[in-house]
């Protein structure tokens, strides 16, 4: 059982009390201390002046090892089908993915994270697909493990794909229900471990999922699976073009999921979500949707000091794709500044479907 007494956020150092002459940060973070005699002898563009500066005192890195690379997949062989609303990324049949894994291998990506576009013949009220051993995510993940297995595979724990209304979950009298969900989504867990998966990651948002994802692993013999939850996730309009990717927004229509969602209002309550799912056994937390929520990475970074990814996701690659095809932005160089942001705010992993693109350009570099 995890200790949930040693998950309390990281005491702050007050900054009355500390000695004056020694550099202290005050509340906002910044440093305060006298600077040499200030203006002219301080002169902060010193250390920017040059390449070789600039370098040295460089506090964040971007690198490929911070890179997990999102992918769909679609039933049949060799066809791929590009996302409307998602210039550049494409659904892709099974032998196709293999091949387009090992071009992210070949440049270091460390990991991959499977959605499958499920044949709407196949989506149900109750999303029995999702528990289905042969299912289209489980095959893709035994074929990918097949031919890389050293590349990392994640694959989501929710029933979206799978249900003829689009939630995450199971619907009772109008309801996304709780309890009744977490056990279907224990069910998919284990087919996707048997698959191959090595990363299980609930992003469905019910209430006491990981511990019950982590006791199910573990009954079945899966105690080296690891759980990477979505433990930050808010309800969120960044995510419409995955939605468009995976076909759940038509399934979705016009309701939303703000019944078990976070409250994009929220920034506490994010922390409490990740308390909770770090004492239930998550290996990983994330925060997702990304740049807009920069504050919660950072929180829950200094508050746990675990490992924490966050995900760059549709709505966010759309605009920054959008904008670029017009000319108006210059689309490599915000793409990579973003992905250094996301560094910047605490983040050790950036989904990102931006990853391949990324892992050359800072090959170039
Ligand atoms: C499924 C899921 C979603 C995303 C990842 N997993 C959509 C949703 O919750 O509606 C969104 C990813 C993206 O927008 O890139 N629960």
């Amino acid at each position: 059982m995890a200790d949930v007494t040693k998950i309390t956020p990281r005491m702050r150092q007050p900054a009355d009390e500390a000695p004056t002459e020694r550099p202290v940060r005050d509340r906002t973070g910044a440093t305060r201390f006298a600077e040499a005699g200030g203006f002219p002898r301080t002169r902060m563009r010193r250390t920017r002046r040059q390449p070789w500066t600039r370098r040295l005192v460089q506090e964040n890195h971007l690198t490929v090892d911070d890179l997990i690379w999102p992918v769909f997949v679609q039933e049949g062989t060799a066809e791929r089908t590009p996302v409307r609303s998602m210039p550049g990324v494409e659904r892709l049949t099974t032998d196709l993915l293999v091949e387009a894994v090992a071009e992210a291998k070949a440049l270091g990506i460390p990991a991959i994270a499977i959605f499958p576009v499920v044949d709407p013949a196949l989506k149900t009220a109750d999303g029995e697909e999702a528990y289905n051993p042969d299912n289209l995510v489980c095959r893709a993940a035994a074929a990918v493990k097949r031919a890389h297995p050293e590349i990392g595979i994640m694959c989501d724990v929710a029933l979206d794909p799978y249900t003829s209304h689009g939630h995450d979950g199971l619907v009772r009298d109008g309801y996304v229900v709780n309890d009744e969900t977490v056990e279907v989504l224990c069910r998919q867990a284990l087919v996707q471990a048997a698959a191959g998966c090595d990363m299980i990651a609930p992003s469905d948002m019910m209430d006491g999922r990981v511990k019950a994802i982590r006791d199910a692993l573990d009954g079945e013999g899966f105690e080296r699976v690891l759980i990477l939850s979505y433990a930050a996730k808010y309800a969120s309009a960044f995510y419409g073009p995955f939605r468009d990717a995976v076909g759940s927004a038509t399934a979705l229509g016009a309701d939303d999921k703000r019944t078990y969602q976070m409250d994009p209002a929220n920034s506490d309550e994010a922390l409490r979500e990740v308390a909770i799912d770090i004492a239930e056994g998550a290996d990983v937390v994330m925060v997702k949707p990304g740049l807009a929520y920069l504050d919660i990475v950072r929180r829950v970074k200094d508050a746990f000091g675990v490992p924490t990814f966050v995900y760059q996701v549709s709505g966010e690659y759309t605009m920054l794709k959008a904008a670029a095809a017009q000319g108006w932005i210059e689309g490599d160089r915000i793409m990579m500044e973003s992905l250094l942001a996301f560094k910047r705010a605490g983040a050790d992993a950036i989904l990102t479907y931006s990853a391949v693109e990324a892992a050359k350009r800072l090959k170039q570099e």
